[in-house]
């Protein structure tokens, strides 16, 4: 039998049977890619990313969700879920990716990769093939890719959302969220190259506000920033988000009637309204971006 390892890019000497073929080069499915990121704490990131992607999964999309988040209420704090190995143990080669893959709500699985993501920018050459590869061969690629950034735009950050096509900028209705996001996405401009964000304001009191906050920071960055801003809505400020944290539960399944949950299914809906166009060819494919990024070469 055809083993699962191979050298990319060299195809095996014998002709190979379809299955194993499949096995090798078949799980290299095209996906659509979202970072979900804003410069300051606690704006809602992480509640953004978590129920984008349960209702993503609610309406059969296939769902993965990254948690490159080095804070503390991570993903599975949010929902509640116990963590074992992370994506640090499988740099570290104790192992495997698919152990360290844990099942959320309604089918949305999870990489919890915060404790390893610093190591990234370690890795030496063969290091970084073998986790291309294990990211190729061993996670069946999903339809979207949600990678939930962390606080700030350190390089981390920075590199994980340029590793990303769509760039969501989560932004509050206050003056230091404006800032941030502004400063975020200067950085992402001038070092990265990105020139186009989804912005969805959080938190905010009516859908006029959210508006305003998206014309503020189009205004701004109309004179300043050569890029592209899109809006994808404004999220309520909503005591069921607050009461699904607590309970540690998602707030699209307990309470998918609630303001916010409607409004962060409907950011959903735009994100994902042209998804068959299939945006970056496969997980293998992310991670060697991911790698790929200035702050990774360094080593
Ligand atoms: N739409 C909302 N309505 C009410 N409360 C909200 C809303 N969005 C976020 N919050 C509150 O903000 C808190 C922080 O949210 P979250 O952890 O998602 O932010 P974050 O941006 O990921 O933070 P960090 O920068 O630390 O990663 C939530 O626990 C909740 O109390
Ligand atoms: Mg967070």
């Amino acid at each position: 039998m055809y083993g699962l390892r191979y050298d990319t890019g060299s195809l095996p000497a014998m002709p190979i049977r379809l299955g194993a073929y499949e096995a090798i080069f078949g799980k290299e499915k095209s996906m659509q890619v979202i970072a979900v990121t804003g410069g300051k704490g606690g704006v809602g990131k992480t509640n953004i990313a978590v129920n984008l992607g349960v209702s993503m999964s609610r309406e059969g999309l296939d769902v993965l969700l990254l948690d490159a988040d080095l804070g503390l209420a991570n993903v599975d704090v949010i929902l509640g879920m116990s963590v074992g190995p992370t994506l640090a143990d499988v740099v570290e080669g104790t192992h495997q990716l698919n152990d360290v893959i844990v099942e959320g709500p309604e089918g949305l699985r999870i990489v919890p990769a915060s404790s390893g993501v610093a190591r990234l920018a370690t890795l030496d050459q063969s290091e970084q093939n073998d986790l291309v590869r294990s990211f190729s061969e061993q996670i069946e690629a999903p339809d979207v890719l949600i990678v939930d950034t962390g606080a700030g735009i350190d390089t981390t950050v920075q590199t994980f959302v340029s590793a990303c096509k769509t760039v969501v900028v989560v932004v509050c209705d206050e003056p230091a969220s404006l800032t941030d996001a502004y400063a975020l996405m200067k950085v992402m401009r001038n070092d990265r190259g990105v020139r186009r964000f989804e912005v969805l304001a959080n938190q905010i009191d009516s859908p006029a506000r959210g508006r305003q906050v998206y014309d503020r920071l189009t205004t701004v960055a109309d004179k300043y920033l050569d890029v592209e801003l899109g809006y994808l809505g404004g999220i309520p400020s909503d005591a069921y988000l607050r009461r699904a944290v607590q309970e540690r539960v998602a707030l699209v399944s307990k309470y998918p009637r609630s303001p916010a949950a409607v409004a962060i299914r409907d950011a959903g809906r735009r994100l994902t309204k042209n998804i068959y166009d299939g945006e970056v060819p496969g997980m293998g494919f992310f991670v060697e971006q991911l790698l790929r990024q200035p702050s990774a070469s360094r080593h």
